[in-house]
């Protein structure tokens, strides 16, 4: 029979008087005032490999929530034999039963487990619980739900038949293992990239991002106490992703790569799958996705009052920490002055602070590695004769990583920060002569190597064709009218190709088909 029919999990207000507000507030004290030690999880049993390193808060870096132990070669080796005593069983179980553990998941999520997941966003990765709410609780469990919910309509699919022939399609899983490298970011990702291919009957090696380790450690409880069996998700922290990647890619037995991350990390991947193409017994399955130098443009006949809070939200949510973040923006000459007004008020508006506090909008960014980098963007601007600071520019990691949200006015279409992707609350806009709108089309298909996402602001229809048609390729999610982030499961497949990645949309079937190495069985009677 038919899964639950899937419904896109509401969003909490956690407005002021809400029970979920003194739920989450409750929740982030507990796990403030608490220490966790995270080991590894292999076939099921939490190992300690030893040099754990400290787990901190990116608003508080003083502040320690555990520490974390470091895997290596080791452990590597003795996941990928937990992982291969765990398929068989796992491969040859009816789908509904491992179906139903990925909705347990869901429910959990939804329910007893929702606020410690979003606290545990907030304090590890610095979200604003707004933010947290839509990653941690909605799209996981989303995610989780939907997937199910493809996975039957692919199960289902089977060929015709002619006369005296039995036709049969057998979804098997990979042979071999799935290794998932998961971002920061998001915790709903770091959720799906292991349990999409175990859904599909895969067992995997998970590296969690040593940024966001923290949640993963929760989640990886929400996923034994769904009753995941033993083996089937292994969970491998290591500071130094190689230290995991390395040894999991040169076994014989890796299968498939279910990635998201940095563009560098993915292009190293890639290469390392070349190198040991010849140890293979199959040739892996590449998912990844990497990051994005996502654009706004505004046609004349755009409404500046939406386009401006468009590049408010698209560009400062969750400190511009999403590889969806729009940070390239393209304004027409006769519509700037009133932008530049709205932008100024709304940003003016924006509190900058810890996420314990639920009135602060921007929170800061994960950590010193990434304040230095996003910094150096903000000096380079102040010093440069091509570019300057309309907005914002202060910054400060004294008690954590704080960055003023900042809006670059660049004069020159290819100045850095134009082209290059920040990953932070830095946005760069380039003022266009209105009779120009066609040569900038061009211009932003032809600036950056990456495709993930872009929006136009039109009411003009044939605007918004012109700009469809010249755009074609540029993003992979593309938006009318609306802000580039936020995409819903089920909803808006998402998914960037060019340098942005392989393009089969998160949560959808297009990215379960990829777990799968179908037989086809022909009988003659
Ligand atoms: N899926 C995330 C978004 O659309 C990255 O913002």
């Amino acid at each position: 029979s038919t899964p639950p029919n899937p419904t896109n999990e509401p969003v909490l207000s956690y407005a002021p008087g809400s029970p979920e507000r003194s739920a989450i507030r409750a929740e982030l004290e507990r796990l403030r005032d608490m220490t966790v030690e995270i080991p590894a999880y292999i076939g099921g049993d939490a190992v300690y490999p030893g040099s754990p390193s400290s787990v901190r808060v990116p608003h508080d870096h003083q502040h320690e929530l555990g520490t974390v132990h470091q895997s290596g070669a080791n452990e590597v080796e003795q996941a990928i034999k937990a992982a291969r005593e765990a398929k068989a069983e796992w491969a040859a179980m009816d789908w509904t039963d491992r179906a139903a553990i990925f909705l347990r998941a869901a429910d959990l999520i939804a329910g007893p487990w929702r606020h410690t997941l979003n606290a545990a966003t907030m304090l590890g990765q610095g979200k604003n619980v707004y933010q947290a709410e839509i990653d941690a609780a909605c799209e996981l469990i989303d995610f989780l739900r939907f997937n199910v919910h493809y996975a039957d309509q692919i199960y289902r699919e089977q060929p015709d038949n002619s006369p005296g022939v039995w036709n049969q399609v057998q979804y098997r899983p990979l042979e071999g293992f799935v290794l998932a490298i998961t971002p920061f970011n998001f915790t709903a990702i770091q959720g799906n990239l292991p349990t999409a291919p175990a859904l599909m009957g895969n067992t995997v090696l998970w590296k969690p991002a040593s940024r966001s380790v923290y949640s993963a450690y929760f989640l990886y409880q929400i996923l034994e106490e769904a009753g995941m069996p033993a083996g089937v998700i292994n969970m491998l922290p290591a500071d130094e992703g190689a230290d995991v990647g390395t040894p999991a890619m040169a076994s014989p037995e890796f299968a498939g790569l279910h990635f998201t991350g940095s563009k560098a990390t993915f292009d190293h991947l890639w290469k390392t799958v070349g190198e040991n193409l010849d140890t293979y017994r199959t040739y892996p399955t590449i998912v990844g996705e990497t990051g994005g130098k996502d654009f706004i443009v505004a046609h004349p006949s755009a409404h500046p009052a939406q386009t401006a809070t468009a590049i408010v939200r698209g560009s400062f949510e969750y400190q511009g920490q999403k590889c969806s973040a729009s940070s390239r923006i393209y304004l027409p000459e006769s519509l700037w002055p009133t932008i530049k007004e709205e932008l100024a008020e709304q940003i003016e508006s924006l509190q900058v602070g810890p996420p314990e506090d639920l009135t602060n909008f921007v929170n800061a960014v994960i950590d010193q590695r990434a304040f230095d980098e996003i910094t150096g963007y903000i000096d380079r601007a102040k010093a440069s004769d091509d570019a300057e600071i309309l907005f914002g520019g202060d910054y400060d990691d004294s008690t954590g990583y704080f960055i003023n949200p900042t809006v670059i006015l660049a004069t020159d279409p290819h100045y850095e920060s134009m082209e290059e992707e920040i990953f932070g609350p830095v946005t760069t806009i380039y003022v266009y002569d209105d009779a120009d709108y066609e040569a900038t089309l061009d211009l932003i298909d032809s600036t950056s190597p990456y495709a993930l996402t872009g929006a136009v602001f039109a009411e003009d229809r044939a605007a918004i064709r012109t700009t469809m048609d010249h755009l074609e390729h540029s993003a992979g999610n593309f938006y009318i009218n609306d802000k580039p982030t936020g995409a819903v499961v089920g909803q808006q497949p998402f998914g960037g190709a060019r340098k942005s990645g392989t393009n089969d949309k998160a949560g959808s079937a297009l990215n379960l088909h990829r777990w799968i190495s179908p037989r086809s069985i022909k009988e003659t009677f």
